[in-house]
């Protein structure tokens, strides 16, 4: 993937009094009040701005929050407070504009963040007259955000072929290039685990890279629908019996490549979920009628730490255990624990997803892998091998 990035804009001396317009995802979780609760998104927005501050560029962030209806923000939807704990984390001072769609009074040195970019009519459906009128905005317009760059949006798309320059921002060059690293340039053995509660939900994902990989480690209500595929009793667990065939062809796919699809030998299982559940070890062939699959067992996270260990590269998506209850998260720890040691030992791991990302933080290994995407759907979509239009947009504007 061949993008111009902003480094190499502020290198060339090409920002120096120019209006950068960087589009950025600052769409972050926030508590009742609207004070935001995860501001991983919003440091790594930072080293864009610098980039352009340090270049010496009239500076513009945009970004999106939530999903707003088009034309008619509230209070809610404003990124206000947002832009408040980003300016705190930039250490520069910033300036709100909540009307900006004809014209920003903005000087070198100065940083203005925009309100929420889907409060504009024809933002979603990427009306190219919207695009057009961003554009004249700025001078150079930046993508910096990855997390929505699998939507062809007016600021993720369109600006991209509208804006006299258009390239892409640390975050996002930083994101393709790890994304590359962990698929199309992999260093084999590649291992990826993929978890989650329902294979519907990952079905792209797993036919996509069941032919790139040497093991796939599936995990949660997926691996419980591969374990109905090859005949075993699964009790009530959670699982989805129309997509038995689905799981036998990403099986078969393996197999004639003679690759690894290694699934639970033994798991925890329990009545009900809960904090309360009593929980007990069982071999596969031994759960009763009424009993959940809610982890994978000791023996389990033994074998799949070994395919884990042995791989160059590590692609982690989703948890193997409801491993937000005590009883039930040794299975995602041995993941956990078992990507972190083989990234110490020289192989190359990505972590992306929400709920892999939090599994990451609560074991402790979040420092310890190699990337962590900040993308949720984007990261989904690239590992089913889409197009991110965002990135195609970028590409396009290409120019040794
Ligand atoms: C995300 O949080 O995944 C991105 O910011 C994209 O948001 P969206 O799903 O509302 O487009």
């Amino acid at each position: 993937m061949k993008v111009k990035t902003l480094e190499e804009l502020a290198k060339q001396g090409a920002l120096n009094g120019k209006r950068v317009f960087i589009r950025a995802d600052m769409n972050v979780p926030r508590d009742a009040e609207g004070n935001v609760t995860n501001d991983f998104r919003l440091r790594e927005s930072v080293p864009a701005v610098k980039i352009a501050l340090d270049g010496g560029a009239a500076v513009m962030v945009c970004s999106h929050l939530g999903r707003p209806k088009e034309g008619e923000l509230t209070g809610e939807d404003s990124l206000r407070k947002v832009a408040e704990t980003f300016g705190k984390l930039l250490g520069h001072e910033i300036r709100f504009e909540e009307k900006w769609l004809d014209g920003v009074d903005i000087k070198p040195g100065e940083v203005v963040v925009l309100e929420n970019c889907r409060g504009n009519v024809g933002e979603k459906k990427n009306d190219p007259e919207l695009a057009k009128k961003m554009a004249k905005l700025c001078d150079v317009y930046v993508n910096d955000a990855f997390g929505t760059a699998h939507r062809a949006q007016a600021t993720t798309e369109g600006l991209a072929h509208a804006a006299k320059v258009a390239c892409a921002g640390p975050l996002l060059a930083k994101e393709i290039e790890a994304l590359t690293a962990s698929l199309s340039e992999a260093k084999h053995p590649l291992c990826a685990i993929v978890g989650g509660s329902k294979v519907s939900t990952k079905l792209t994902i797993l036919k996509n890279l069941a032919p790139k990989v040497e093991t796939l480690i599936v995990g949660g209500g997926i691996a419980n629908t591969f374990l109905l595929a090859v005949g075993k009793k699964i009790g009530k667990s959670v699982a989805e019996p129309d997509l038995i065939d689905e799981c036998k062809k990403v099986m078969d796919i393996m197999r004639e490549k003679g690759g690894n699809l290694p699934l639970p030998v033994d798991v925890v299982v329990a009545h009900h979920i809960g904090y309360d559940a009593g929980f007990r070890i069982c071999d596969i062939d031994d759960i009763d009628g009424d009993e959940m699959i809610l982890d994978i067992g000791p023996k389990t996270s033994l074998i799949l730490d070994g395919y884990i260990r042995a791989a160059k590269t590590i692609i982690w998506n989703g948890p193997v255990g409801v491993f937000e209850l005590d009883n039930f998260k040794e299975g995602t720890r041995a993941i956990a624990n078992a990507v972190a040691e083989a990234t110490g030992n020289g192989a190359f791991s990505i972590v992306g997803g929400g709920d892999t990302i939090a599994a990451a933080k609560v074991f402790g290994v979040d420092d310890k892998v190699s990337y962590i995407s900040t993308g949720g759907g984007a990261f989904l979509e690239f590992m089913e091998g889409k197009v991110l239009p965002a990135i195609a947009a970028l590409e396009a504007r290409y120019e040794k």
